[in-house]
This record gives structure tokens, sequence and C-alpha cells, in this order.
């Protein structure tokens, strides 16, 4: 064996695994120099001390080099590992898109938060209703003309399903199950859990079986108001409105009034709003004084319930308008059916 050469080998292993077969070559179990070490004994004991001294020279000389290339091959395969690994911070970042509200939730933003500063509370009911909080109890019985202009989905609720009332009980025997036609029922709920006075606005999604159109939706939303106390006159109402109106439209806007049936208000009227811009009216909703029956109907469940009689010569009025409604009218959207269509070209215009 020549150790020069056998060193030059080393010296010029080019990878780690080729310097481990140089390793198991010379020292391993049937290493060239293992297995001199072992055949040492054949020699007579003169040439055997030398020899043996020698061989032990070799040996810690390709320990040596073994280990020295060892570590250049570990530190030149780190410094590869580094450079390409190297981050370059002056590269353009990706663009994380940030995404927005829709239109609906704008526009129900900006009408909650102008009625928070008039001091009403914001609360939000079922979309699944009974028959008696949707119709019945707002002066709305089974065969009154009214229920044609609501007529809705019916709900076919089985176990363990059930109708919870405002007070947590249950109400499956208040006649059927409805996606709600309107957000009024809370008109109703919140009375019963509540001792007036107090103002409420219910934004919420509501339901009617129409023949979808340009102008008609089988789901669209409603914001509710509902004040009650004693001393409550239209006045309050036409005073509400008409802040609305200003909220939404600035120092000219205004509200207009004009009669109409809700059977459960008396008296009614539908309201529109005055948008300066473009000078003329806008029809929003409707509104009215609470009709009396609505609060005997109150104070009857109450009663059921063993809860005291508190509306007997309460006052009180209450709206509810359309949101898509004013979305539409204020931004001239040609068909309702863009709203819930989640084209993104058309929501991106109003982020
Ligand atoms: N609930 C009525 C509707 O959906 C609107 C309304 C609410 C009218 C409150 C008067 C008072 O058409």
């Amino acid at each position: 064996m020549d150790l020069n050469q056998a060193l030059e080998q080393i010296g010029k292993a080019p990878t780690l695994e080729h310097l481990q077969a140089l390793k198991v070559q010379y020292l391993g179990k049937n290493g060239q120099i293992t297995q001199a070490l072992k055949s040492l004994g054949q020699l007579p004991p003169e040439a055997r001390r030398e020899r043996g001294q020698e061989l032990n020279t070799w040996k810690k000389a390709l320990e040596e080099a073994l280990q020295t290339r060892e570590k250049e091959l570990r530190q030149e395969a780190l410094k590869a590992q580094l450079e390409r690994e190297t981050l370059d911070v002056s590269l353009p970042g990706y663009a994380f898109p940030a995404g927005g509200l829709h239109l609906t939730s704008l526009i129900l933003g900006e009408l909650v938060n102008l009625f928070r500063r008039l001091g009403f509370s914001v609360v939000e009911g079922p979309e699944v209703e009974s028959e008696f909080f949707n119709f019945d109890a707002l002066n709305m019985p089974e065969w009154h003309p009214a229920r044609d202009m609501q007529d809705t989905f019916w709900v076919d609720l089985k176990p363990p399903f059930t109708l919870q009332g405002p007070l947590g009980e249950t109400v499956n025997d208040l006649g059927g199950a409805v996606l709600r036609t309107h957000t009024s029922g809370m008109q109703i709920r919140y009375m019963i859990q509540h001792t007036p006075p107090f103002r409420i606005v219910v934004p919420g999604r509501v339901f009617r079986y129409e023949q979808t159109d340009a102008s008609h939706e089988a789901m669209f939303y409603q914001l509710e108001g509902l004040v009650v106390g004693p001393n409550i006159t239209m006045a309050d109402l036409k005073g509400a409105i008409h802040e609305l109106a200003r909220g939404l439209f600035g120092k000219e806007g205004k509200a207009r009034f004009q009669p109409t049936y809700f059977p459960f208000v008396e008296p009614g009227a539908q309201f529109a709003m005055w948008w300066p811009e473009r000078g003329k009216w806008l029809e929003l909703g409707g509104a009215g004084m609470v009709h009396p029956y609505l609060f005997r109907a109150v104070d009857d469940y109450r009663a059921r319930q063993g809860l005291p009689r508190v509306y007997e010569g309460m006052t009180g009025w209450a709206f509810g308008m359309g949101v898509e409604r004013l979305a539409i009218l204020r931004y001239g959207i040609p068909d309702i059916r863009y709203f819930y269509q989640n084209r993104l070209s058309f929501l991106r215009q109003f982020r």
C-alpha cells in the first residue's frame, strides 16, 4: 500500500460518501491497515516491531487526513446551502387582497349608526318565525287580506327543531313556521321581553314568495324601528325619519309622509326621502303609530307567561324600510338581483 497515494486520495475525496468508502477501504474491519495489523504475528519478532510502528504511524496519518477532509467537505456543504437559501428581500412581495364589506352590509352599517346616535339599541331576531309573531300578533289573522301581499315560504319543522318564543319558551303551538316576511315580528318579541320605554332598530333578512324580476327578490333586508313609551306622538316619528333623511342625504334631506294602510299601525303612512342631489323623492318604507291591538296582544301573551301587563296606555311608533331599495335608489342600480348574484365586478364598486 502506498501511504502518499492514499493520503492524496483522501485529500481529494469529492463527497462525504467517497470519503466514507475510503475509510472502510483502509481502516474498516477488512481494511488494508486493519488486515496488515492482524497479520503482524506472522513476522519474525524484530520485523514485527518495526512494521507495527510503521503501520500505527500510517493509521494515525490516515485518520487525521480523513478527519480534515470530512471537516472541509462539511464546511463546503454548509456554504453551498447558505448560498442556495439566501433570501432576496428586495423582490416584490405577493399582494393579499383585502376584501371588503358587501353593499348591503355597508348600507345597514350606515343606517344602524345613524340610529345609534339617536339613542336606539340594535337587536336581531330569528329568520324562521312562528305564524303568530309574523302575522297574528300584528293584527293579521289568518283570514286577513293583508296576508296575501306577504305570502311566504312555510317551513315544515320536525323534531328536534322547535320555534322559541322571546322568553325561551317553545311556541310550536302558535301556528305554522314561516320564513319571516318582514322584521315587524320583532316588535312583538321585543315588547314581550321588555318593559317600556325603549328605542330599538332591527336589521335583518326577510323572505317573500315572489316571482323574481329586476325589482323583486325572494330574499332581501329590512330595517325595522320601534319606539315605545308614554306620550309618544306622530311628531316623534316624523322627527326621527326626518333626522334619518338628513343623516343620509345631508342638510337638505327631508321626509314626506303619505297615508297608507298596514294592519299593525294606526294611523299608517308610507314615507319617502328628498334626495337633494337628484331633486327627487325616494319611497323607502312604511311607518305609523303602533296599533293598540299590538299592546293588548303583547300584554295577553305576557299574562299567560305570568308577567305583569305593562303596555296599557302606552304609545309608540314603528317603521320598516327596505335596505336594498335605499342602495338601488342612491346608486342607480338597475336590477335587485345583482345584490346576491355575488358577481365581484358588481360588488367591488361599493367597497
Ligand atoms: N312591515 C312592513 C312591510 O314589510 C313595513 C312596516 C313596518 C310598516 C313598521 C309600518 C310599520 O311592508
